[in-house]
């Protein structure tokens, strides 16, 4: 597997992106203001994250996503270790991350690659969402905020 940026004359591939985002209207515009990375294998886009570049010395980690029938396999992990790599060879200070409270499992992803946990805002997704989201049997409510220092 590779993991390289997308290029300018790319189409960005909306259906892996919107696993992480069912906003079309948020992604489009992160999308645009971020860099794109992609991790291929066999000709096959199988990855993404958008790094989005927040405050001076600060970047963001949005949309990873893998696609579905490569859940599982470590290839999320790698992303997540790739994005702080690449964060940190542009000179940022510190990455951010920020997850629904019903996402265990990508809550459990990021305190792996040595993400803390600094807030939660709350009622983000009731606020911003114009659907109810469920996971896990959990409702969607506040995005749980993690940071690491580069
Ligand atoms: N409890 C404990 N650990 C858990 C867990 C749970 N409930 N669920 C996942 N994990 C761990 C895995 O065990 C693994 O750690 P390990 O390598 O130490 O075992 C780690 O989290 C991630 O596993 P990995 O196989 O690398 O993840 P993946 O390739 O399936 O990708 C996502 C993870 C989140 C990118 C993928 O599920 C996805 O695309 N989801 C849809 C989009 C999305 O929700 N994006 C995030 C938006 S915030």
């Amino acid at each position: 597997m590779d993991i390289r940026k997308l290029n300018i004359d790319e189409t960005p591939p909306m259906d892996l992106l919107l696993l992480a985002d069912p906003s079309h209207t948020l992604v489009e515009e992160y999308v645009q203001r971020g860099e794109c990375f992609i991790a291929e294998s066999d000709n096959q886009i199988i990855g993404i994250y958008v790094l989005l570049p927040t405050r001076p010395e600060t970047v963001e980690l949005i949309n990873i996503a893998v696609v579905e029938n490569q859940h599982g396999k470590g290839i999320g992990k790698q992303l997540v270790v790739n994005a702080v790599q690449t964060a940190k060879s542009k000179g940022y200070k510190t990455i951010e991350v920020g997850t629904g409270n019903s996402s265990i499992g990508q809550l459990a992803l990021y305190q792996k690659c040595d993400f803390r946990i600094t807030g939660v805002d709350i009622d983000f997704f009731i606020r911003h969402y114009p659907e109810e989201i469920f996971e896990n049997g959990i409702q969607c409510r506040d995005m749980i905020r993690l940071s690491q220092d580069l």
